[in-house]
């Protein structure tokens, strides 16, 4: 079912037994039944429509994080797609809003962004902590004609990795605790969020990638629901080429990348020159036992290589603070047993705030704890971190910054793309389940 100029898509949400740890059987709910699910391919300038049919036993709502995408079909927390069967209205029936009554929903991606390794996720109320946790994400990468026309390492050279921590049971489940809110102090193990102890990429744990001793490109996603990743290879060099939204203006070497949830860095590792045999170990300096380790790459020998880091990568203008029509703080902070954005715990039908269209705004983000504050729609910069100038992490174009204990981190927000119903939150999944999230509407 192919229009001129869009792509269309269907994905089944679903459970189904998979081998995540070698030897065990996993129950999953996955996009297609997979973990992650099959990574989506977007060209700018093409639209995409992707179909979701939920046959799983819950309601679902399906986000494209980093997607510049109308309202509508932004995964809201509370607009739901109803298990298949759910609805007594008959089959095929669409709702003005573009709801089938049938278990699924048509997401419209206009693709007008430029490329970027976006990921998609489950986003219900309340529950997507659980539901990810559980296998509803994977990876969406979007390509141009500005970035094909870079010498960068492509096709078995340019890998996406999708990082994210699970505990298994003795039996091979995935194991997520239940939360007993009606015990006081129970929610303490949530605090900083749920963490497992096995590192999985691309859903296998701690795998190791055969490379030639050449450069790669590895795009890494942190997927975990609330563990934060200090990355660093153990042998040849790392250079970050992209951010969240894309690729930098220059080249940015790097010892070592940071990433809380929801956060991607593009690198090129450079392993020229390694001998055949080498193993290259993926480490996490914030992990301790098990999880200071992430993957491994296992060298191969030599091979013809040529690709490069080219001396400008993009044309980023950098956002200046003269742009910005106003200024607003947000502050994320435990309160009255919640986590509150502003002092509230989240209302799907309140709104924290309308922004114009078209414009930037200066956004102060304020925390009593590690929060990784994530905008939808709007892609960012960031102009200051705890009173002094921006981290290397944080350049480009941004949707996720991460908001560390007691910092105030400015960011320029600029709001062209779509008029509606967006939000901010925070992403450790857990704080954004516990009510920390906000409305804010571009009119
Ligand atoms: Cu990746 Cu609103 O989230
Ligand atoms: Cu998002
Ligand atoms: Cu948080």
């Amino acid at each position: 079912k192919v229009t001129a100029g869009t792509d269309h898509y269907v994905v089944t949400q679903r459970a189904a037994t998979v081998e995540l740890i070698p030897g065990t059987k996993t129950r999953i709910w996955g996009y297609d039944g997979i973990f992650p699910g099959p990574t989506f391919r977007g060209r700018r300038g093409r639209r995409m429509v992707v179909t979701v049919r939920n046959e799983l036993p819950v309601p679902t709502s399906t986000h494209l994080h980093g997607g510049v995408t109308p309202a509508e079909s932004d995964g809201f927390p509370t607009d739901l797609i109803l298990p298949a069967g759910y609805s007594p209205a008959p089959p095929g029936h669409h709702s003005a809003a573009g709801r089938h009554h049938d278990g699924t929903r048509d997401y419209h991606y206009p693709m007008t962004q430029r490329a970027a390794t976006l990921w998609y996720h489950d986003h219900r109320m309340d529950f997507t902590g659980p539901q990810v946790w559980r296998g509803l994400a994977g990876l969406f990468l979007v390509t141009d004609e500005v970035e094909d026309a870079l010498p960068l390492p492509r096709d078995d050279r340019d890998l996406p990795l999708l990082i994210c921590d699970r505990s298994f049971g003795a039996d091979g489940s995935l194991t997520y605790p239940q939360r007993d809110m009606t015990r006081p102090g129970a929610d303490g193990m949530f605090h900083a969020g749920i963490f497992g102890d096995v590192i999985l990429v691309n859903g296998a744990p701690w795998p190791r990638a055969e490379v030639a001793a050449v450069r790669h490109r590895l795009r890494l996603v942190n997927g975990s629901n609330a563990r934060r990743y200090r990355l660093s290879l153990s042998a040849g060099t790392i250079t970050q080429i992209g951010s969240d939204a894309g690729l930098l203006a220059t080249a940015l070497p790097r010892e070592d990348v940071l990433l809380a949830p929801g956060e991607r860095c593009d690198v090129i590792a450079d392993f020229t020159g390694l001998p055949a045999g080498t193993e290259v170990t993926m480490g996490n300096a914030l992990g301790e036992g098990p999880a200071a380790d992430v993957m491994r790459f296992v060298i191969t020998g030599p091979a013809a290589d040529d690709s490069r880091i080219p001396e400008r990568l993009s044309a980023l203008p950098v956002l200046e603070k003269t742009r910005a029509v106003t200024e607003r703080q947000f502050d994320f902070r435990f309160g009255g047993g919640r986590w509150t954005i502003n002092d509230q715990p989240y209302d799907p039908a309140a709104t924290l705030c309308s922004v114009r269209e078209g414009t930037v705004e200066l956004w102060r983000f304020t925390s009593d704890f590690h929060h990784p504050v994530h905008v939808h729609m709007a892609h960012f910069q960031v102009l200051s971190r705890g009173g002094a100038g921006p981290d290397p992490g944080d350049a480009g174009w941004k949707d996720t910054v991460d908001v560390r204990p007691y910092e105030t981190v400015q960011v320029l927000v600029d709001f062209t793309g779509h008029r509606g119903r967006y939000m901010l939150h925070c992403h450790n999944l857990e704080h954004e389940d516990m009510a920390m999230m906000a409305n804010f509407d571009i009119v």
